[in-house]
């Protein structure tokens, strides 16, 4: 059942190239000039009557909503609030008969992100479901369902679901901005044959754990890890963390590179691993100089990169790179030896990585 590997949790990870294709297939248009979602049918008068649109979820489902709104607020111009399931209801949301409210979850069942769709539905919301579970309770609670189609995900800690959710979010974003035209076709057309070429690349990324397995024996039995990033490297680095804790039980923090001044960099002592994630171009100088900073304060640091960068190995202890893509997909690669990393590390620690202590696969209870 657990097809030659030795967990799911790896299992599932080798899985992300097949779970992705199957999750694009058939929802671009052969000729890459556009992305259809049939089981839409949304048009530009129902997506012009949101004032705002909320994604709401838990865990890493919450993490797959970050990029989310990043994607839709970048190509569909509609501001995008993001928020964890268990706070959404308690704040008063500010949802009516404007509002488009999506709610993500692989299971399809945890607690408050159903108690929150129907909180935004009784407020009037028009309502969506990315779930992963065909005919699950929030599929059938939602007006209109998106499925993620990564097959049954057994590991408690989610891998091959977070990037079929990315998947779904920028099939979202470029479907909104194709009906509202808010982005140039050439740029929708670019970003769908970058699109066609992840499942492959997530196949590269995949091809070679030998550093990855080294790093994990190297800092597997520190007890603090820092992740850093900027932009979408920053949303990455929130799941690199949950994974590494879930699943290693090291304390791992995520951090807004730029935020660190603000604190965080009292934190950051001799030895400490960093894992600096530098694949934003458009804040590569910016990231490249917080870098710099936890390395004055001698952390070691293990850098994230597209495979043509040529900067970052002057200034980091160990660099990860992966295959060239646009910038906006490129979280669906630099995840891939995050997830690795955080597997190996539970192993160099004994731990159980398919049932990690405390943690169940679905969260039924609020
Ligand atoms: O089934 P859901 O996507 O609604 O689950 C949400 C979270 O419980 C889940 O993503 C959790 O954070 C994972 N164990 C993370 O790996």
């Amino acid at each position: 059942e657990k097809g030659g590997y030795e967990h799911f949790m790896l299992k599932e990870i080798h899985e992300q190239p097949k779970a992705v294709r199957a999750t694009i297939s058939s929802r671009i248009a052969k000729d890459n000039s556009a992305v259809v979602l049939d089981e839409l049918k949304w048009n530009k008068d129902f997506l012009n009557s949101f004032n705002r649109i909320f994604i709401v979820a838990c865990g890493t489902a919450y993490h797959a909503g970050l990029v989310g709104k990043y994607y839709i607020e970048k190509m569909a111009r509609i501001p995008v609030e993001c928020d964890i399931a268990s706070e959404f209801r308690y704040r008063s949301p500010i949802v009516d008969e404007n509002t488009l409210m999506i709610v993500v979850s692989q299971s399809g069942e945890t607690s408050d992100t159903l108690a929150a769709l129907k909180e935004a539905k009784r407020l009037g919301a028009k309502t969506l479901a990315v779930t992963n579970v065909v005919g699950s309770s929030i599929a059938r609670e939602a007006d209109q369902v998106v499925y993620t189609w990564a097959g049954p995900e057994i590991a408690v800690a989610s891998t091959k679901a977070y990037t079929t959710q990315l998947i779904v979010m920028l099939l979202l974003g470029l479907y909104m901005a194709g009906i509202r035209e808010t982005m140039p076709q050439e740029r929708i057309t670019e970003l769908i044959r970058g699109l066609r070429e992840i499942p492959t690349q997530i196949g590269q990324t995949l091809e070679d754990e030998d550093p990855i397995k080294t790093f994990a024996k190297q800092y597997g039995f520190n007890e603090d890890v820092f992740f850093i990033g900027r932009s979408l490297d920053y949303a990455v680095a929130l799941e690199g963390s949950l994974k590494l804790k879930e699943i290693s039980y090291i304390h791992a923090e995520a951090y807004a590179a730029g935020e660190l001044k603000h604190g965080t960099l009292a934190l950051i002592v001799d030895s400490i691993p960093v894992i600096a994630l530098a694949t934003q171009k458009s804040v590569y100088e910016k990231t490249l100089s917080n870098i710099k900073e936890v390395k004055a304060r001698d952390a070691v640091v293990i850098g994230i990169a597209s495979a043509d960068d040529t900067e970052l190995e002057k200034y980091v202890d160990h660099v990860i790179k992966v295959p060239e893509t646009d910038e906006l997909l490129i979280p669906l690669l630099a995840v891939v030896p995050l997830q690795l990393l955080a597997y190996y590390a539970a192993i160099t620690r004994g731990c159980d990585v398919d049932k990690p202590r405390n943690l169940a696969k679905s969260v039924t209870v609020e």
